[in-house]
Order: C-alpha cells, then sequence, then structure tokens
C-alpha cells in the first residue's frame, strides 16, 4: 500500500489531522491498535477550548458539537466550605469554553471519516516504523493476519502516550521530562442532574473534587484518591459520601446521587518529549506529550498540535514550502510547555500532597489564596483556561 501520510492511532489526534488533510486533497491512512468499539468507548476530558472547536469545524464536524454541547462562560473553585465564582468571559473580554466530551468528538470524527471515504484499518497489530529518517519511510503492521507494508513521505505519530512512535526513536534523540503526581483520581459517570450548571473544582482538606458534566443529565464527578487505590473499594455509597464531604454544605445538600454507569481510576502525570520531529516522523498529541487533567488541557493540545502540523503539511504538499514543517516542532512545544505549567500549577494549587512539607502546603494555601484575592491572578487563570491562542 502507499500514502501521502501514514498516521498512527485513530484517538482525536489521528482523526482530525486525518480529516483536515483528506478534506484538502492529501492521502491519509490511519492504522489504528485497537477496535473501533474500544477506542469509542473511553471516557475522557470535555471542556472544548474556541480554538478547538474552529479546528473541529473547519473538519465538518461542528453540527453536533454546536448542538449539544454546552457554552460554560465560568467556573466555581471552592476552598473547605467557600465559594468563589471565576468570571471566564468577563476576565477574558468575551471568551468561553464548551462542555462536549471527547467520546462524543471522537465519534463525529469517525463518522466524518467514513462519510468522506477516509481510510482507517482498525486492529492493526504490531505497528512499526521504519527508515524514517529518509524521504521514503515505511510502517508495517498485520491487518487480519495479513502483513502489510505502507510506503509514505510522512509518518504522524498520533499513537497516544503508550504508542509505537515515540519509542521508535533512538533514545539519544529524545529527551523527556516528567513529573508522576502522589495521587489519582477516581471518576465516575452518572445519570443524574449535574449539581451546578458551571464546573466546580473543589481545594479542601480531605482533598481535591471536581463537579462535571456531559449533559444536563449526566454528571462526570471526580475525587483525588490515593495512587494505590484498587476500584473495588469504592462502593457508589463510598464514593457520594466522600464527594458531599470535600463541597461546600450548600452544594452538597442539594446534589443529587444515583448509580455510577462508568468508575474508574486515572493517575496523573505531566511528561513532555523533546523534540516532536525526528526526520519525517512528527509526534502529535499525547504520544509526545501529557498533563494531569486539572484544567482539562489533553485534547485541546492535541487540537493545536494537529493545527501547526496540518499548516506545515499543507505548505509542504500544496505549496512547495517547508518552512512551517520545519518549525513544527518548535511552534508545537512552545504552547505544549505553557499548557503543561498551567496544568501543573492548577494541580499543584488545588490537591493535598501527602509528600508536601509544612511549608509548601502553606505556599500552596497562600497561592490559593492569593488567586481567589486578585482580579489579575484571576485573568491569568482565565486566560490560560479559555486557551492560549494560536
Ligand atoms: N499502533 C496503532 N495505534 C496505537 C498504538 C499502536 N502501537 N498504540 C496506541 N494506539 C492508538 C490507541 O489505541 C488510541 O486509539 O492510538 C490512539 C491514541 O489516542 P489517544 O490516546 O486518545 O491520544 P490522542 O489522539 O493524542 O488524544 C489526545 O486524548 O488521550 C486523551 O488526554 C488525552 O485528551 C487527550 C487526547
Ligand atoms: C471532565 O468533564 O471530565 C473534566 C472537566 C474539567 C477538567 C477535567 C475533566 O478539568
Amino acid at each position: 500500500m502507499t500514502t501521502q501520510v501514514c498516521i498512527i492511532g485513530a484517538g482525536p489526534s489521528g482523526l482530525l489531522l486525518g480529516q483536515l488533510l483528506h478534506d484538502i486533497g492529501v492521502e491519509t491512512l490511519i492504522l489504528e491498535r485497537a477496535s473501533l468499539d474500544h477506542v469509542l468507548s473511553r471516557v475522557r476530558a470535555g471542556v472544548l477550548e474556541q480554538g478547538t472547536m474552529r479546528m473541529l469545524v473547519t473538519a465538518g464536524i461542528g453540527g453536533r458539537m454546536h448542538a449539544q454541547g454546552l457554552v460554560h462562560e465560568g467556573f466555581a473553585i471552592t476552598r473547605d466550605d467557600d465559594i468563589h465564582r471565576i468570571d471566564l468571559t468577563g476576565l477574558t473580554g468575551g471568551k468561553w469554553v464548551t462542555v462536549y466530551g471527547q467520546t462524543e468528538v471522537t465519534r463525529d470524527l469517525v463518522d466524518r471519516r467514513a462519510e468522506t471515504g477516509g481510510v482507517t484499518h482498525y486492529e492493526a497489530d504490531g505497528v512499526a516504523l521504519h527508515e524514517f529518517d529518509s524521504v521514503k519511510p515505511y510502517v508495517t503492521c498485520r491487518i487480519g493476519g495479513e502483513e502489510v507494508r505502507i510506503d509514505c513521505r510522512f509518518i504522524a505519530g498520533c499513537d497516544g502516550f503508550h504508542g509505537a512512535s515515540r519509542r521508535s526513536v533512538p533514545e539519544d534523540a529524545i529527551r523527556t521530562f516528567e513529573k508522576v503526581y502522589p495521587f489519582g483520581w477516581l471518576g465516575i459517570l452518572s445519570d443524574v442532574p449535574p449539581v451546578s450548571h458551571e464546573l466546580i473544582y473543589a481545594s479542601h482538606s480531605r482533598g481535591f473534587a471536581l463537579c462535571s458534566m456531559r449533559s444536563r443529565s449526566r454528571s462526570r464527578y471526580y475525587i483525588q484518591c490515593n495512587a494505590g487505590d484498587s476500584i473495588d473499594a469504592w462502593s457508589d455509597d463510598r464514593f457520594w459520601t466522600e464527594l458531599r464531604r470535600r463541597l461546600p454544605p450548600g452544594i452538597a445538600e442539594s446534589m443529587v446521587t444515583g448509580p455510577s454507569f462508568e468508575k474508574s481510576i486515572a493517575p496523573l502525570r505531566s511528561f513532555v518529549a523533546e523534540p516532536m520531529r525526528f526526520g519525517n516522523l512528527f509526534l502529535v498529541g499525547d504520544a509526545a506529550h501529557i498533563v494531569p487533567p486539572t484544567g482539562a488541557k489533553g485534547l485541546n493540545l492535541a487540537a493545536s498540535d494537529v493545527h501547526y502540523l496540518f499548516e506545515g503539511l499543507r505548505g509542504h504538499f500544496l505549496e512547495r514550502d517547508n518552512h512551517l514543517l520545519d518549525t513544527y516542532s518548535s511552534r508545537a512545544l512552545d504552547r505544549v510547555w505553557k499548557a503543561v505549567r498551567f496544568s501543573w500549577w492548577m494541580t499543584t494549587m488545588l490537591h493535598r500532597f501527602p509528600d508536601q512539607s509544612p511549608f509548601e502546603a502553606r505556599i500552596m494555601e497562600s497561592e490559593l489564596a492569593y488567586t481567589l484575592g486578585s482580579e489579575a491572578a484571576q485573568t491569568a487563570l482565565a486566560e490560560n483556561y479559555v486557551g492560549l491562542p494560536y
């Protein structure tokens, strides 16, 4: 088989890049290790920056997102029993975010690719990347038990943190930066109305909690838990009781509870790989970087990477100009590090760290007190939360 851009991974990064390229007439082929059902069953964060929405609209999938997405002009931060609203729209001169689940974004992209005749091979086993230092890279894998070889001009590694792309780069060509946080997030989905029409980020002496949603009748709630906790130790009752304890009484009392239909524990990590280009292999999204979910930057960063890479590939194929392709890594990393800093900052300010010294704990209390009392600090928070420009 041959294609112009072989894309590894059919998560949001791979599907969005694939659609944008397909729409300007650049041939793509996507290889995905998992089944389509598996890809569509993953539950992830659901806050879209306006820049991400613009990209999705350009890829032709604005309809359902605009109809079902919930516009949020602010969110709350609670500190033990106090409640403070962050007025995103007021502080940023009119910007907002949209709550629309990543699972829905992926579904819309999958449907769009099928409608427009894009090719995705699911359950592609043993994907291996070859000769990406040359102008004739190729990818091998097994599809339906058969060995296949895909010759291409470029490879886009959109295969997430555990994918094959980053791992095929020689160790001495890549530098990685990592911080693992000493706790996890226990999250549930439940068909109960959200406790508030805006998100609530709760900083509490018992640990962090987040009240989010997927729709007006479906809630997504999280609590900070121990890194080694087992899901079996967390019955629905125990979860609801703990969540309520971390919220101000007025909010806790009005919360409607019900059975959960999804429950999982996610570790928290910050990770960046530099650079994001190796010859004719480009890393995109989670393949190159991970942020903790506080602030919901993961999908939005994937979208800005796709923007920079798409511009570069368009320049190469349509205008015979490699300038933007050659600057992909530095342009993408500049925005990546700002989002990594912001996600680390929100995480550090709002969680309880078991390994923190009393001094560090006081500094973080003071960081939160300063933020909640200063319009200048809230403006910086809001500017980052709605998404830095690109
Ligand atoms: N071969 C082929 N596909 C692979 C391989 C492999 N060796 N390894 C992983 N994949 C697939 C995964 O099954 C997944 O479908 O690559 C895809 C990567 O998707 P994501 O992990 O969703 O990463 P990305 O598309 O960059 O999306 C970024 O999604 O993971 C969240 O927090 C993240 O919100 C962010 C966004
Ligand atoms: C979510 O809805 O899953 C969500 C929202 C905001 C975050 C993280 C996760 O910061």
